[in-house]
């Protein structure tokens, strides 16, 4: 007689679609029973390109590394969603916890969808209009007012579009979905509200390199000229 730990159990079944996106890390679906939905896939080490292919190197030698990235993320949503209240509006992706999956482990979050795939900052930062940098500039004051720790925010990690709100589709929004965490070796952001404030400043002085955008330090806003 098998006990149930004989019986091959099903795994969401991924491998027969084709991915919305990917990272240089991870490879994205849309979760195929819920399309509010998406499914991330940690990439195997030879398909991890640049950076990422060189952090592998290490993370071949010391594994727990290669999954330092979700540890690091789910802290921090938890650490968000004990805090907020059902008034607040995450700058961040909800995250619902993992799946297995064919592809190997799956990281479910929320679809931040336009009409398909929701735009990257990155894809409009030459076409970027007022309201659209209004919606940035709404998310940049909430991560600071939340006190969100996001160490790698690029202009790929900010999605536009709209989320799904108990079944409701909300209005359009500019979510951070991805690269939020603490993942310094030294967590210097971790320090403190004063310490992650820095840590934002230095990020958006960044971002606005990479999105020819304005940083005003003494607002903290985004400006276009
Ligand atoms: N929640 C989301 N909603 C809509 N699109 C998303 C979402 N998450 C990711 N994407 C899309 O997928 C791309 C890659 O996702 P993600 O940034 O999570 O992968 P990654 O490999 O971890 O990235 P990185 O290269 O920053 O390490 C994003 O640039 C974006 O276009
Ligand atoms: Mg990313």
């Amino acid at each position: 007689m098998p006990n149930s730990f004989d019986v091959a159990r099903p795994v969401l079944k991924l491998g027969h679609l084709t991915a919305l996106a990917e990272g240089s890390q991870r490879v994205i679906y849309v979760h195929p029973h819920d399309p509010n939905k998406l499914v991330k896939v940690l990439k195997t080490i030879p398909d991890t390109k640049g950076r990422a292919r060189l952090a592998t190197f290490t993370e071949r030698h010391f594994p727990r590394i290669r999954t330092r990235w979700a540890r690091k993320e789910y802290t921090e949503y938890l650490r968000m969603m004990l805090r907020i209240t059902v008034s607040d509006v995450p700058p961040i992706t909800h995250m619902f916890g993992f799946t297995f999956t064919d592809l190997g482990l799956g990281c479910v979050t929320e679809n931040v969808q336009d009409d398909g795939l929701g735009q990257t900052l990155y894809a409009m930062r030459d076409t970027l209009t007022a309201p659209d940098l209004a919606l940035l500039n709404d998310t940049i004051s909430r991560l600071y007012r939340y006190d969100i720790r996001a160490s790698d925010m690029t202009a790929r990690n900010f999605v536009f579009g709209h989320r799904d709100y108990a079944g409701t589709k909300g209005p359009r929004e500019c979510v951070l979905a991805d690269g939020f965490g603490d993942i310094h070796a030294i967590p210097v952001r971790s320090w403190g509200r004063w310490a992650n404030g820095l840590g934002l400043d230095d990020s958006c002085k960044r971002l606005a390199v990479k999105t020819g955008l304005q940083w005003d330090a003494k607002h903290r806003q985004f400006t276009q000229s």
